[in-house]
């Protein structure tokens, strides 16, 4: 088999690659180890900056998000009992987010792609990659107990944090900057109205908590725990006790608790592997980049990586132009370690850390106090929130 670009993953940033490139005229094969419904039973973030709005509209993927999505034009932060709204959009010139589950924008993608026709392999069992220090790569993979070679010009490495691509690139050519935070977000997805319209980020003595939503009746809520607990550990009842006491009393009278359809740990993690492309191949998304979820970055940052890869992919096959290769990788770790600088302070911000102790308690709440009562503050954690804009600082 040949084509232009073999995409390994078909997570969102797969599959976004592969509906611009083809919107473009570029032919791409995507790969994927697990089946359609495993990728679609994976929860996560759901807030969509302005800059992945326009991404995905561009792909042609934004009808029912339009429909179905939520616009939120600001969040609270609850710290000492009480809470603050940050006005994202007075303080950003009017811009907003959009609250749309990470599992529809795959849906959307997965179903756009099926319309179109396009080939994607799912359970790819033994997908290797060849070739990518030459113009002639290949991925290989067994599918239904046969062995295929696709031929191609360029590998997009979408496989997520665990994926082959990174993987295969010699260490010496790779340098990886990591830290994992010493505790993990206990999540539950429950079909009750959410208790407030607007999402709640709270630092509370007791540790930091999140209140979140899917759509007006279906809520997202996460604790901080600690590493060691195990989400066996953790009743539906307990869990909404825990919430409860991180709450401040007037969210605590209004939180309705039901049963809950998803429960999961999930660890905390800044990640970067600098640089993103090596010969042909291009990593993308969690298979370069992991932020902790605190600042919801994570979509957004596996979208303009793709936006950037995307135009330089069709530069590349359609105009034999090499200018965007050359400059993808400098181009998204710009924006990336500005992603990552700010998941890394909102989340040591609102946690309580190990060897913080009571002093600790006291410098966040008096960040927290300062940044709301100082408009430059406010400004501060908006813009950042809403998503720099694509040429920021270019
Ligand atoms: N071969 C083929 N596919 C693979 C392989 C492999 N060896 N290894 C992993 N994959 C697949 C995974 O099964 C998964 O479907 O690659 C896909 C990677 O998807 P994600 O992990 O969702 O990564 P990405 O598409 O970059 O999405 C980034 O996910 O974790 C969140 O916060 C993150 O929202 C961001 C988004
Ligand atoms: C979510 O809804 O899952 C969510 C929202 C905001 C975050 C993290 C997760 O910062």
């Amino acid at each position: 088999m040949r084509t232009q670009v073999v995409i390994v993953g078909a997570g969102p940033s797969g599959l976004l690659l592969g509906q611009l490139l083809h919107k473009a005229g570029v032919d791409a094969i995507i790969v994927e180890r697990q089946s359609p419904d495993y990728v679609l039973g994976r929860i996560r973030a759901g807030v969509l900056e302005q800059v992945t709005l326009d991404v995905l509209a561009q792909a042609g993927v934004d009808e029912r998000l339009n429909k179905e999505g939520l616009v939120h034009t600001g969040f609270d932060l609850l710290f000492k009992g009480q809470r603050h709204r940050i006005d994202l959009s007075a303080l950003t010139h009017g811009k907003k987010v959009m609250v749309y589950g990470q599992t529809e924008v795959t849906r959307d993608l997965m179903s756009a792609r099926q319309a179109a026709g396009l080939t994607t392999f799912y359970e790819a069992a033994d997908v290797h990659i060849h070739g990518f220090d030459s113009a002639k790569p290949s991925v290989t993979f067994t599918k239904d107990g046969q062995q295929q070679t696709v031929h191609c010009d360029f590998i997009a490495g979408c496989d997520g944090f665990h994926g082959v691509c990174r993987a295969s690139v010699p260490k010496s050519s790779i340098q990886e900057f990591e830290r994992v935070y010493p505790f993990g977000w206990l999540g539950v997805l429950s079909d009750t109205r959410p208790v407030h319209e607007e999402l709640i980020y709270v630092n509370s003595t007791r540790g930091f908590a999140l209140c979140s939503q899917r759509s007006h009746s279906r809520s997202r809520y996460y604790l901080q725990v600690p590493l060691t607990d195990k989400v066996e550990d953790w009743s539906d009842e307990a869990f909404w006790t825990e919430l409860r006491n991180r709450l401040d009393p007037a969210a605590r009278e209004q939180l309705v608790t039901g049963a809950s359809i998803e429960k999961s740990i999930a660890p905390l993690r800044s990640f970067v592997a600098e640089p993103m492309r090596f010969g042909t191949l291009f990593l993308a998304g969690d298979a370069a980049h992991i932020v902790p979820p605190t600042g919801a970055k994570g979509l957004n940052l596996a979208a303009t990586d793709v936006k950037y890869l995307s135009d330089a992919l069709v530069e590349a096959c359609v105009e034999k132009s090499r200018a965007g290769i050359d400059h993808y990788s400098e181009r998204c770790l710009a924006r990336i370690w500005r992603a990552e600088r700010f998941s890394w302070w909102f989340t040591s911000l609102m946690h309580r850390f190990p060897d913080q102790g009571e002093i600790g308690q006291k410098f966040q709440e008096a960040e927290l106090d300062y940044l709301i009562h100082s408009e430059s503050g406010s400004r501060t954690i908006a813009e950042n929130y809403v998503g720099l804009p694509l040429n920021f600082g270019e």
